[in-house]
């Protein structure tokens, strides 16, 4: 009887782990109380949505690389200017990623350049796969970059 209750246990494990393991969905507002991205870093899994709500004045999300987080990246992803504006009753828009491979950490900035350059002023994010931050203890470098 007790084998059979530990069998019934691991086969429900088994059931719950694609809930468990299911994409997740992720905000990030753009530029809502200043040049930053709030949050600006996601902790993300496979096939997880981020969604940048573009609550505040105009901004971009410009892939880039750790190594020269102000520069875009060949071939990488923008989401293109967008923004409320000066108009707080208008609608935020909003752009999303969808994480196809949790294991590239991906690493964004802000293009736009008035009245200073943002990125350079922090406005800088980055999603990392769950699993990988113990493994990346030089994260917060970039802010100071
Ligand atoms: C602000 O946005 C609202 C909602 O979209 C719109 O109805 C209104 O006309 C806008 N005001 C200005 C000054 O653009
Ligand atoms: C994810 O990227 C890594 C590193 O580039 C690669 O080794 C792996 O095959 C990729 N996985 C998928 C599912 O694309």
């Amino acid at each position: 009887m007790a084998r059979r209750v530990g069998l019934v246990a691991v086969v429900s494990i088994t059931h719950l782990f694609p809930f468990v393991a299911c994409e997740a969905f992720h905000e990030i507002h753009v530029g809502a109380s200043g040049s930053f991205y709030d949050p600006a870093t996601v902790l993300a899994n496979q096939n997880d949505v981020v969604t940048f709500i573009f609550d505040g004045p105009f901004h971009d999300v410009t892939q880039s690389t750790f190594a020269r987080p102000c520069q875009p990246l060949a071939g990488g992803f923008s989401s293109g200017t967008a923004g409320k504006g000066t108009n707080g009753s208008a609608p935020s828009p909003s752009w999303s990623l969808r994480i196809t491979n949790a294991s590239v950490p991906i690493w964004f900035y802000c293009g736009a350049t008035i009245p200073l350059p943002h990125c350079t002023t922090g406005m800088v994010g980055y999603v990392l796969k769950l699993t990988q931050v113990p493994a990346h203890p030089s994260i917060d470098a970039i802010h100071g970059s």
